[in-house]
């Protein structure tokens, strides 16, 4: 067949096409397997759900996937490979579970964290010639701060360096890091991929194959497949991703603008708006700016968490990526001390972009001084 487009893949990769099977691959509930057989045990063999799954993210990433029980599975994957004494380059400000991760690394003295500032482009690129893994996360949590990913994945590196990129936040079809450099992209499917907030999961997409085996190994060796449930959710709401992150998308970039100009919004941060510190660097590689924006409120940290409160249609709830939007202030959290005391993180969902403007409107509006 002709090279299809992302949306075409994202609709018909990942199915068996055998007469008289399921157009769905289904969700295979089994850990043990009759022998003979090259499918022995599923926490290292794998399932034919999970293999639908690793298909469909693999063809659009461009490499090959594997599947996991979380987002921080596959995280801990990457991150545990590296040798004892290792330098591990992380932005200053990683999903918060990462951060845990390093330092939790750095208190065992299994290696050492260098934390630099995402948009400090230089800082990574001489990064790329000293430590053994630049961890980065683009657009990051919870600023939607885009690195250039660019400058950096093809920056020259020492032998040995390896380039990951948490890519949650873009999903597989705003950015493609693998094109730009990287050697691992890793995804929460739990978020825009799953998108319906009822599941668990992650992705790792490689193409090197030595890499592969090896993160494959480690996934056999501490149990850290995705179920199959899991994975025949995952595939099934990526079914509608493209869709979703266009009319996602397509709300962000409303709202963003609308929320710039009310008179209660202190500040704005969304990549597409031309005011967002790097706008300029997401328009030069992203096919689009995502569904991911964070906004300040005037006025304390109460009142942004009575916004939260007060919002009908958007959910507060601290997860992100669903059809349904969600927002929630994240000072909050444990460890984000350091973000704006008003700054509320809004994952856009799908629901008509009137509605949630006049949700956020009523919302504004109760909790004015
Ligand atoms: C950017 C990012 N990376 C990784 C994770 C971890 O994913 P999971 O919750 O699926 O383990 C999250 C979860 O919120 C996230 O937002």
């Amino acid at each position: 067949m002709e090279k299809i487009s992302p949306a075409s893949w994202v609709v018909s990769a990942g199915r068996s096409r055998r007469p008289g099977e399921p157009l769905n691959v289904a969700p295979v509930l089994a850990s043990n397997f009759y022998l003979p057989s090259e499918r022995v045990y599923s926490r290292g063999d794998g399932t034919t759900t999970a293999e639908a799954l690793e298909e469909l993210i693999g063809g659009l990433e461009g490499g090959v996937a594997l599947a996991f029980s979380s987002g921080m599975a596959a995280v801990a994957a990457v991150l545990h490979r590296l040798p004892v004494g290792a330098t591990l380059a992380v932005p200053e400000d990683p999903y918060h579970g990462v951060a845990g991760l390093c330092a939790e690394g750095e208190e065992l003295g299994r290696w050492t964290v260098l934390r630099l500032d995402l948009a400090d482009t230089e800082a990574w690129v001489q990064a790329a010639q000293t430590a053994d893994l630049l961890w980065l996360e683009s657009p990051a949590n919870p600023l939607i701060t885009v690195a250039d990913l660019p400058a950096i994945c093809g920056a020259p590196r020492r032998a040995g360096t390896l380039v990951a990129v948490d890519s949650t936040f873009a999903t597989p079809l705003v950015q493609k890091p693998l094109e730009l450099g990287a050697d691992i992209v890793m995804h929460s499917a739990t978020k825009f991929i799953g998108g319906h907030s009822d599941l668990l999961g992650g992705l790792l997409v490689s193409r090197r194959v030595e890499l592969f085996d090896e993160l494959a190994e480690r996934r056999k060796l501490t149990g850290a497949i995705i179920g199959g449930l899991e994975a025949f959710l995952a595939t099934r709401g990526a079914r509608t991703l493209a869709l979703r992150i266009e009319r996602a998308q397509h709300n962000a970039m409303v709202l963003a603008e609308r929320l710039e100009a009310h008179p209660e919004i202190s500040r704005v941060r969304y990549p597409g708006l031309p005011s967002h510190d790097t706008h300029e660097a997401a328009k030069r590689f992203m096919s689009g700016f995502g569904a991911m924006m964070s906004f300040e409120t005037t006025g304390t940290g109460e009142r942004a968490g009575a916004v939260c409160e007060r919002a009908e249609l958007i959910n507060h709830a601290t997860s992100l990526g669903g059809i349904e939007s969600t927002m929630e202030r994240r000072a909050v959290i444990p460890g984000q001390e350091t973000i704006p005391p008003t700054l509320i993180r809004f994952s856009v969902g799908c629901e008509d972009v009137e509605d949630l403007w006049n949700d956020l409107s009523q919302a504004l509006e109760a909790t004015r001084a």
